[in-house]
């Protein structure tokens, strides 16, 4: 009755905000209106005026093109916040974007998402940046949990279900059951660590420069961790480390497998340790379900065979791996009351430090 009429109050007054925070980009879900927003998390500052110039999608064409009094920043490394007054700033940003077509008279009830593993510190961060940002209430939820909720695996039920998000700076692998996460880990081995691999392989083998930009375009237009029997092939430009001049190069998909294979080797290594660490029970139901792929990462080619090979389960890419958290915190947001427990409800309610 009074969870009702609470509900009620709520739409009446407030609206509903759920954000997938991610390092690469942010997603923002409107209660009863799906993800409306889907932006690079970049933020885009005039160091003389101390200004926002452009967030988002204009602040990401900007990156590595600015002149010397505006600089591209992402306020988030390895999942984590590094600038907190940017990082305010950006959330303030899109919450505004949000709301814009009808401010109601509440700030925003917010479900934002975290990686698996954030110490407390980070945990208040992330609250205190949505809370200035303009939010009534916070509600924090990890985001593999969100993910898994997000392509709606049975979280809340006995059963063991196992899922690997991998973003732009963390993955996140987790088995969870009743509502809660029983064996995961968290590695800053991601999307950026594997354009950084390419940018210091092409540095090395070709004596060329390229940008993060460029790095992430090959990444994806070739990239592929099984070889198959047409090679894949782009041309890049970039400056000759000897000359100082621009110079164009032929990358095959070779290339990037040698570039970033230690990174992927690495994943493969933790999903396997997260296995041997889930009880038996689990484990059993993990080899029936099979583990989901979720975030960016997802989309590596030949990934999801590698691991299916690799850890001898079932493994399945989640239908559009790129929204699953944002979708999460929307599920979330319109059951608050079923998946209150999921949530971490403030700092004294955090598992001891991990
Ligand atoms: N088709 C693709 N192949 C390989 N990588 C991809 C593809 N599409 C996107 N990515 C990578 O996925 C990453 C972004 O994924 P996602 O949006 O899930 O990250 P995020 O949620 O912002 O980061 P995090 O969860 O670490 O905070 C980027 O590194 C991007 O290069
Ligand atoms: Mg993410």
């Amino acid at each position: 009755m009074f969870k009702n009429f609470r509900n009620k109050f709520n739409k009446m007054f407030s609206h509903d905000i759920g954000i997938d925070l991610g390092t690469a980009n942010t997603l923002v879900y409107l209660r009863g209106r799906g993800i409306i927003l889907n932006e690079p998390s970049v933020v885009a500052l005039n160091q003389k005026t101390g200004t926002v110039v452009a967030v988002g999608t204009q602040a990401k064409e900007m990156l590595g093109r600015t002149p010397q009094h505006i600089t591209a920043i992402r306020p988030l490394v390895d999942g984590v916040i590094s600038d907190f007054e940017v990082t305010e700033e950006m959330i303030a940003y899109f919450l505004n974007r949000a709301q814009a077509d009808g401010r109601k008279f509440l700030g925003p009830r917010v479900v934002i998402g975290v990686p698996s593993g954030i110490t407390n510190v980070e945990t208040r961060a992330v609250r205190d940046a949505t809370k200035n940002a303009g939010a009534r209430e916070v509600f924090i939820v990890e985001e593999p949990m969100a993910a898994a909720i997000g392509i709606r695996l049975p979280v809340m039920e006995p059963v063991g279900s196992m899922i690997i998000d991998i973003g732009g700076g963390t993955t996140d692998i987790a088995v969870i059951s009743l509502g809660g996460v029983v064996t995961f880990k968290n590695l800053k081995v991601a999307g950026d660590k594997l354009n950084n691999d390419i940018t210091a392989y092409i540095r090395g083998e070709f004596k060329i420069l390229i940008g993060e930009k460029t790095a992430e375009y090959i990444k994806i237009a070739i990239g592929t961790v099984l070889a198959g029997e047409t090679p894949l092939e782009a041309v890049i430009k970039g400056r000759d480390l000897v000359t100082g001049l621009p110079r164009e190069v032929v990358i095959t998909d070779a290339d990037i497998r040698e570039a970033t294979s230690q990174s992927i080797d690495t994943l493969l290594e933790a999903a396997k340790e997260v296995l041997e660490t889930t009880p038996p029970e689990m484990i059993a139901d993990v080899m029936n379900r099979g583990l989901y792929l979720s975030g960016g990462g997802a989309l590596i080619r030949g990934l999801d065979t590698m691991l299916r090979e690799y850890l001898k389960i079932p493994v399945h890419i989640a239908e559009d791996p790129l929204t699953a958290v944002a979708r999460g915190t929307g599920v979330i947001l319109e059951n608050l009351p079923k998946y209150f427990e999921v949530l971490i409800q403030n700092e004294d309610d955090l598992p001891p430090a991990r």
